[in-house]
């Protein structure tokens, strides 16, 4: 069945779907969800890093081309180093809308999916893939 799911969404769907698919830059994630990420990464993960470790060129020049599925991915075999796969996939997605924010990328209406299929095809990025017309801010 999956298989079957997959070779659908690449035959039927193939480049237009990579085109339209969001990009980190597109709002997919909350606030609220962010800031839940915040208090997480507090928790668990600042006696190790610290948030700035995560933010800015070096956070650029590891993921930025990759999927949140990858970093999501990462996130839960990894970490806490100590502890690795003890959160909940929604406390893993909150951490991973919480980098998104201390990156600069811009929060939106819908919470970030905890369902690594979903986050696979979002492009972490800081330009939207597919920019669409504001009539009403014309
Ligand atoms: C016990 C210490 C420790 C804790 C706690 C910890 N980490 Fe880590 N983290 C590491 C180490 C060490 C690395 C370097 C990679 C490695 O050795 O696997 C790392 C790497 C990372 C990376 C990859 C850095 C990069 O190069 O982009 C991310 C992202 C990350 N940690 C996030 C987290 C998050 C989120 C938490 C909390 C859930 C957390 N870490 C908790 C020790 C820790």
């Amino acid at each position: 069945m999956r298989v079957l799911l997959i070779l659908a969404t690449a035959g039927l769907l193939g480049a237009a779907a990579t085109l339209d698919d969001p990009t980190t830059a597109n709002g997919v994630y909350t606030r609220r969800q962010a800031d839940e990420g915040r208090d997480l990464f507090a928790l668990a993960c600042q006696n190790c890093h610290a948030p700035t470790q995560h933010a800015g060129n070096d956070f650029r020049s590891k993921w930025f081309g990759r999927s949140l599925g990858e970093l999501f991915g990462y996130l839960r075999r990894e970490m806490p180093k100590t502890d690795p796969g003890t959160m909940s996939d929604e406390e893993y997605a909150a951490l991973v809308a919480y980098l998104m924010r201390i990156n600069r990328m811009p929060a939106g209406q819908n919470p970030l999916a905890a369902d690594s299929a979903v986050l696979h095809r979002i492009r972490i990025d800081s330009i939207p893939s597919a920019p669409v017309p504001h009539p009403d801010t014309r």
